[in-house]
């Protein structure tokens, strides 16, 4: 893709002129993510600046490696190593924490809007942990705390749920959220590629969060669907309600097994409004491969809202990587050059409901969760496919579908069941009696079906 060669900052040919003072930046961090930001915020000054009614200036940089940072922004700007630093800084308006992580991290930001500086940040670990603290303190030093980089970093879905689905009682937000591990989820189906190789490809490619056993385990994506959540429904950031399962027990049989059936194996981020609360939880999941989302790979992600009003609306884009997060850091960094100086009662709530009006939903015991189920079963003698039909039925478990799966010889007979949603108490129960089934001759494998609105 051709690009202009980066401009320096503060070329004054190529800001708008504006009688308002620029917008000061402080940033915390200068890895991929910071670098990208750095380089856009210098690439696209003049549609910035145009769109933000300003410019958008940075004046100081806190690094680890201060060598590397004066090699990425030059002599111009301000370095330190003390993120502390940024945060009290009298020469700055908001600070951008792309630092990551969760300690240190929730210090600076709290310090920074105990200055009374807003807050961008694209770390979802730190607000899905300490957001409720954060957002109140924002609250209470009435400033902004933005976030559109922490969930699918180029899709804009918080403003989507906040501004543009504000009219809306929301159902479910159901997605893809995780980029490092539908890399490797395509990869291992599209190119037999095994799970580590994938997983190091994700990390030179930038995917992957420090610690990659993030991604692999769903973590990073409960991060996600906890702010997703609350965004959706009104309720506070729950992150130890997400009912979390990664996909590193996914096996490549289970794959070609989903195929036969007409599905794809996804990990599957599930915000569900239910009778008796929210449904949230993030897991391996058989999706109809007829859908969108079945074809939503590589490291994009893809989230489907299901609302009263405006119906099924789906959001596709990159869901990791230097410049698409740089491009909903700087997007919030334009909304907060618009917005300073105004109350909050003009501005966006920082989960789109006002305080006093959210919601007390609770977050369902994850037994009580009832879905759809996909069971492969490796038995001893395909013939055993009418008797366990009959024995699963006398348990209780809804089967919709029991077939012989095609598979090469050494893989040894498997039956495949597909179920009606079934409560995941009763589930574990039947499972666990399955294993120990006569004709059973090795533990069955389980994985959620979502159906998938739209
Ligand atoms: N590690 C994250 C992912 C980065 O793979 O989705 C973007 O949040």
């Amino acid at each position: 893709m051709y690009r202009d060669p980066v401009p320096a900052f503060h070329q004054p040919h190529h800001s708008r002129p504006s009688a308002i003072r620029p917008l000061r930046v402080g940033m915390i961090g200068i890895g991929t993510v910071g670098e990208g930001t750095f380089r856009v915020l210098a690439r696209n000054q003049m549609e910035i600046s145009g769109r933000a009614g300003r410019s958008i200036e940075l004046k100081v940089v806190a690094a680890r490696n201060l060598t590397r940072a004066a090699g990425i922004v030059g002599e111009s700007i301000e370095l330190t190593g003390d993120p502390m630093h940024v945060a009290a800084h009298p020469d700055v308006d908001v600070v951008v924490e792309v630092a990551g992580g969760t300690g240190p991290a929730r210090d600076w930001v709290l310090a920074a809007i105990a200055h009374g500086k807003h807050v961008v940040t694209a770390n979802k670990a730190l607000l899905a942990v300490h957001g409720t603290e954060i957002f109140d303190a924002a609250r209470r030093h009435d400033v902004i705390v933005a976030y559109e980089g922490a969930v699918a970093v180029s899709i804009p879905i918080i403003k989507a749920l906040r501004e543009g689905l504000s009219a809306n009682r929301i159902a479910s937000v159901v997605g893809v959220v995780n980029g490092t591990t539908n890399f490797i989820l395509s990869k291992m189906r599209d190119e037999g590629l095994d799970f580590g190789s994938a997983l190091a490809q994700a990390q030179t490619l930038g995917y992957a969060e420090a610690d990659p056993t993030f991604d692999i385990e769903g973590i990073d994506a409960a991060h996600k669907m906890a702010l997703l959540a609350a965004n959706a429904f009104g309720t506070p950031v729950q992150f130890a309600a997400v009912n979390v399962q990664g996909i590193s027990a996914v096996q490549r049989l289970d794959m070609l097994c989903a195929e036969q059936l007409g599905y794809r194996i996804k990990l599957l981020g599930v915000a569900r409004r239910a009778a008796q609360g929210v449904e949230l939880g993030v897991q391996p999941a058989l999706i109809p491969a007829t859908h969108l989302m079945a074809h939503v790979n590589g490291s994009m992600n893809a989230i489907l809202v299901n609302s009263d009003a405006a119906g099924v609306t789906m959001y596709y884009g990159a869901g990791a990587g230097s410049e698409q997060t740089a491009s909903a850091v700087i997007a919030d960094l334009i909304d907060v050059a618009r917005l300073a100086g105004t109350s909050a009662a003009q501005r966006v709530p920082h989960l789109g409901f006002h305080a006093d009006a959210m919601s007390a939903l609770p977050a369902l015991p994850h037994a009580a969760v009832r879905a759809a189920r996909y069971v492969r079963v490796p038995v001893r003698d395909p013939a055993q496919m009418a008797p366990l039909s009959a024995w699963l039925a006398q348990q209780g478990l809804p089967v919709r579908q029991m077939t012989l799966a095609s598979l090469p010889l050494e893989a040894g007979p498997q039956l495949l069941v597909l179920t009606d949603p079934v409560v995941q108490a009763d589930f574990d129960r039947i499972l666990h009696a399955l294993a120990t089934h006569a004709g059973v001759s090795a533990a069955p494998t389980a994985l959620r079906v979502e159906p998938l609105a739209g």
